[in-house]
């Protein structure tokens, strides 16, 4: 009788998603183990969904992005949406996702996905379910580890995207203010910026005044630079200090989804300056595209470490990044909160010294 590891992507892809799923399940048949992936995250553990991961069907995956397993950011088994005659209901089915993960004679549950997913993966785990878990996010907010794949794959197309702003900014002599992704932490735009030359980063973590990026607009103008650059992470608070959403979606982990101040804050720089400034939302292309070497590296890591665990009957945990070694955390620990930008860690120090405008 073989044994078994079962395999889910939780949550909003990443790249490097389908690295994690084929080392895991390389790792798995070398030892003579069997892999079966879930569809579409939680959905497809309380449906019973299932895909045998065999070798042929993990073969040309490690530079593809997205998952081929699926996934989705609103099913948690224990608040699962129902269609009944009278309307959606939520469900607690976590009894069901258990049983299924039996019903499939899986001994371990690998778990990929950011805050969200292992958190119901913790609470799984409650229940009897052995799980490991492993971090993603592109947004590098979780705790317990120091990075998160996809991150690295995201800062790279937000730098891409910046190096091009900066023609067209300096051929039109505008402010261009470039909005990115991070939810509540700043690490994809503080990152992104540094490595794309920004003028001004607005990241959460540090509050903003509108006169000190006039200012920086000014010197640079002084400067005979009639161009400027503003990145903008989309958890930056309004004037008001209200975060800016552009959809609610019931039943998820984080039920607002962020976007819009960038084009706010484009329109208050033209307003006091008279520049004329452009916004760019640059959305879901730092989710997709396929993984740059750095993560598909992470990615096996954290697969390969994950599968190790689980197959020498280790469970509850989830393996993270420390330094530059991969380690293994109690998966608890994740589902305590997010990990902000460290507002006296060096990556802003860096940024300060170059002289580039935080915002205060
Ligand atoms: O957590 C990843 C992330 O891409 C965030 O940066 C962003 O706020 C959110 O997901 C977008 O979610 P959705 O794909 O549901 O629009």
């Amino acid at each position: 009788m073989h044994k078994r590891l079962g395999v889910l992507t939780g949550g909003g892809d990443a790249p490097g998603l389908n690295a994690v799923i084929r080392a895991v399940t390389r790792s798995a048949l070398r030892q003579g183990w069997e892999a079966i992936g879930f569809l579409d995250g939680y959905a497809g553990l309380i449906s019973n969904r299932t895909v045998g991961l065999t070798s042929n069907y993990i073969s040309g995956l490690l530079h593809r992005g997205g998952t081929i397993l699926g996934s989705n950011n609103r099913d948690n088994p224990f608040h699962f949406p129902v269609q009944t005659e009278s309307g959606l209901k939520y469900k607690d089915m976590s009894d069901q996702a258990v049983a299924n993960l039996d019903r499939n004679k899986v001994d371990c549950l690998i778990a990929i996905g950011g805050d969200g997913s292992l958190a119901i993966a913790h609470e799984l785990g409650q229940k009897g379910a052995r799980i490991i878990g492993v971090p993603k996010t592109i947004d590098n907010d979780l705790l317990a580890t120091d990075q998160t794949f996809g991150f690295d794959t995201a800062v790279a197309t937000a730098t891409d995207a910046l190096d091009k702003l900066h023609t067209t900014a300096e051929s039109h002599h505008r402010v261009m203010v470039l909005e990115l992704m991070g939810r509540h932490a700043g690490w994809i735009a503080l990152a992104s910026g540094i490595a794309g030359g920004a003028d001004v980063i607005l990241i959460p973590e540090i509050p903003w005044h509108l006169d000190s990026i006039l200012a920086k607009i000014q010197q640079r103008r002084n400067e005979g630079k009639h161009f400027s650059i503003v990145v903008v992470a989309e958890g930056v608070p309004d004037p008001t200090g209200k975060s800016v959403y552009r959809r609610e979606i019931p039943g998820a982990h984080h039920r607002f989804r962020l976007g819009g101040i960038g084009a706010i804050i484009a329109g208050l720089i033209e307003q006091a300056t008279g520049i004329e400034c452009r916004a760019t939302v640059l959305g879901h292309l730092q989710r997709g595209g396929s993984p740059s070497a750095f993560d598909r590296i992470l990615a096996t890591r954290y697969g390969v470490m994950a599968a190790q665990l689980a197959m020498s009957g280790q469970h509850g945990l989830m393996v993270c990044l420390k330094g530059q070694e991969i380690e293994a955390v109690p998966i608890h620990l994740v589902a305590r909160g997010t990990r902000p930008v460290p507002t006296e860690g060096q990556l802003v120090q860096t940024a300060r010294a170059l002289g580039l405008c935080l915002g205060d």
